[in-house]
């Protein structure tokens, strides 16, 4: 019998990897409070509730070969964006979710040691991943109105190898100033804005930018805006020279054949996806008003297809537990600095109202 201990053996630093905090397994729980699959809301992923497009769910039926590989050079998804991006393909490349850009931008920039800094609270892959890449993580916090250190951010960028931000940001919905990405880029880190729900926003893209500049990539995905989260599609657009190590570097098939039809195809469907969009934000803004008159609860601004609502002198899980045995889903943190804070993904209409009811009703 072989001694090896795969626990024993492993790099220290992915033994002591603090596990990420991924979207709890709705279905499950249900099933414990007895709620039928029916009814469960899942409202803590920041979906789209309206599902992909018709033509994405179109070439999901009959528009791509399983039995094949994916092409390596994702020339027809690179043409597709190029198209809707106004952006050369040769500035573009995919990958399986923004999730896997990042972990690539880390694996081929920062080696161990390295300063990778970000503003939070925000998204849980910058952290994790700078664990895996034994990276040193600065974590400066947002102000009370969840508004960037400026300042800080400015000093820290200095001796960064990377700056990584979300804009607008999750969870705290609210994008950056162009001014001081303009301030971020005279700096010598690498730039990462993470544009996952940009298509949500008044804030106009980096896309431009970035394809020229050569310290700046924005990150984009199809979860959110196309709804096809589970598909595991994103792409980065960034300078050829830097575009170029991506394409050298990441696994020749990393995204997949139905992900890539599914991408092309909601790219020919853009309209129906925008006035999707739109019928979220306006949502958003309704869900607003209405939380902002629960005295127990503020919602923060967001230009995103979420709400982050400070709850209170009430307990955050504790309303999140309560709305579970109703068979809604919502995100709580346990970080200290938005432990206070619950996060709502928009639904439909009456997906939404279904959550104002609750919340109206709910006896704490
Ligand atoms: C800011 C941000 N970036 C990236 C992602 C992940 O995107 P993808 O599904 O493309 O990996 C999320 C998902 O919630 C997010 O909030």
């Amino acid at each position: 019998m072989t001694d090896f201990d795969p626990i024993d053996t492993l790099r220290p630093h992915i033994r002591d990897l603090p596990s990420y905090e991924a979207i709890s397994d709705s279905v499950a729980i249900a099933e414990q409070y007895g709620i039928a699959k029916k009814d469960i809301l899942r409202l803590d992923g920041n979906e789209n509730p309206f599902g992909a497009s018709p033509l994405a769910l179109q070439a999901l039926q009959n528009g791509y070969e399983p039995e094949r590989y994916t092409d390596a050079n994702q020339t027809l998804l690179r043409e597709a964006l190029q198209e809707f991006l106004q952006v050369p393909a040769e500035n573009i490349v995919a990958g399986a979710g923004s999730d896997e850009l990042i972990d690539l931008i880390y694996r081929m920039w920062v080696h161990p040691g390295d300063r990778i800094v970000t503003c939070g609270p925000t998204f849980g892959m910058y952290a994790f991943d700078a664990a895996i890449h034994q990276a040193e993580f600065i974590d400066i916090k947002r102000k009370n109105d969840w508004s960037v250190d400026e300042e800080a951010l400015l000093h820290e960028a200095e001796n960064a190898k990377l700056v990584i931000l979300a804009t607008p940001n999750n969870p705290t919905g609210n994008a950056l100033s162009p001014l001081l990405v303009k301030e971020l880029l005279k700096t010598n880190a690498l730039i990462i804005l993470d544009e996952a729900y940009i298509e949500f926003s008044q804030t106009n893209s980096m896309v431009d930018i970035a394809s020229s500049h050569p310290s700046l990539i924005v990150l984009r995905t199809f979860s959110k805006w196309a709804g096809l989260a589970g598909l595991r599609i994103g792409y980065a657009v960034a300078n050829k020279r830097t575009v170029d190590v991506f394409m050298k570097t990441k696994q020749p098939y990393n995204v997949s054949t139905p992900s890539v039809a599914a991408a092309i195809a909601s790219l020919h469907d853009t309209e129906e996806l925008d006035r999707r969009a739109s019928i979220l934000t306006s949502e958003r803004d309704r869900m607003f008003a209405v939380l902002e008159k629960i005295s127990w609860l503020e919602p923060f601004p967001s230009e995103t297809n979420f709400l982050l609502v400070r709850t209170i002198e009430r307990d955050a899980r504790q309303i999140s537990d309560k709305l579970r045995r109703k068979g809604i889903f919502i995100r709580t943190y346990s970080e200290e600095i938005i432990k206070d804070c619950i996060r709502i993904s928009m639904g439909t209409s009456s997906q939404n109202d279904r959550v104002i009811e609750a919340l109206s009703n709910l006896e704490i």
